[in-house]
């Protein structure tokens, strides 16, 4: 289905091309490709065949329609979510984010060697520009706001210097906490081109999979009465009216997208 991703109004139709024959085998072809993860590949392979659609697939189509120029990605972890936009368009510059925390849920994270080689095998040739970190404090530095300190921005100033003025794709899959992912979105959602889009995961976990428990440690502190990621993804709409914000809630583990009007 062609749809304009600028002008589209209804998450039904967003969503539906997603979920498109093309797309669905895209993902898969590009997941064959990469080593595989031993808790998220066959997972993730069952969604998509399923006809449902998450990060990976709002990525591969996202990629498609759009052809990014730029990509920025907080949360990279083994290159999942990356490979698809790099399958899509070999020739976007990309800056990643990630802390590299060791295990993350269960699964090791070797960090932006494995990554640059994963992405090789789709047939991406550039250069990553990855920023280690936590990225509450690299991305103000990377951004030269204020709350950056002096001392980040001085690590981050060689990417700082040539970084693109706006991306067009951004992907915000990082510190799953409601407070940290309140930030990483505040943070990149300004840098999002006019006509781009911004991507957001796990809006809907799945609670028999990760488990209540776990995900209550991982959500942290509530200030505000957000209560889960969803609540965080609607707050950051309420702020932003020149976007607009859709979300899919149907299948777990549920994804955000906000395209840019203005
Ligand atoms: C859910 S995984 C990302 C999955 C990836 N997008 C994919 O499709 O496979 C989250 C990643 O965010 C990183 N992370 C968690 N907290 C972070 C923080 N405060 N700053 C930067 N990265 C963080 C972890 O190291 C991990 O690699």
């Amino acid at each position: 289905m062609a749809i304009d991703v600028k002008t589209v109004a209804h998450g039904a139709v967003l969503f539906g091309a997603m979920a498109e024959p093309e797309n669905r085998r895209f993902v898969a072809t590009v997941l064959g490709a990469l080593t595989e993860d031993p808790k998220w590949t066959t997972t993730i392979f069952e969604q998509v065949t399923a006809g449902a659609v998450e990060l990976r697939a709002a990525l591969a189509w996202l990629a498609r329609e759009l052809r990014p120029r730029a990509y920025l990605e907080v949360g990279v972890r083994r290159g999942l979510s990356m490979a698809m936009v790099a399958a899509r368009c070999p020739n976007v510059e990309i800056c990643g984010f990630d802390l590299w925390i060791p295990e993350y849920a269960g699964v090791s994270n070797p960090g932006p060697a494995f990554v640059q080689s994963e992405l090789r095998k789709v047939g991406y040739a550039r250069q990553v520009h990855f920023v280690d970190g936590d990225s509450h404090r690299t991305l103000p530095a990377f951004f030269g706001h204020r709350r950056g300190s002096l001392l980040d921005r001085m690590r981050v100033q060689r990417w700082r210097r040539g970084r693109p003025a706006l991306f067009d794709l951004i992907t915000v899959d990082g510190d799953h906490s409601l407070l940290g992912a309140y930030q990483d979105l505040r943070d990149v959602v300004p840098h999002c081109a006019v006509g781009g889009a911004v991507v957001f995961d796990d809006i809907a976990p799945d609670l028999t999979r990760v488990g209540r428990s776990a995900l209550m440690a991982e959500r942290g502190p509530d200030p505000h009465g957000w209560g889960d990621l969803l609540g965080v993804w609607r707050a950051v709409g309420q702020e932003f009216g020149n976007f607009r914000f859709f979300e899919y809630t149907h299948y777990p583990p549920g994804v955000g997208v906000a395209v840019r009007l203005a």
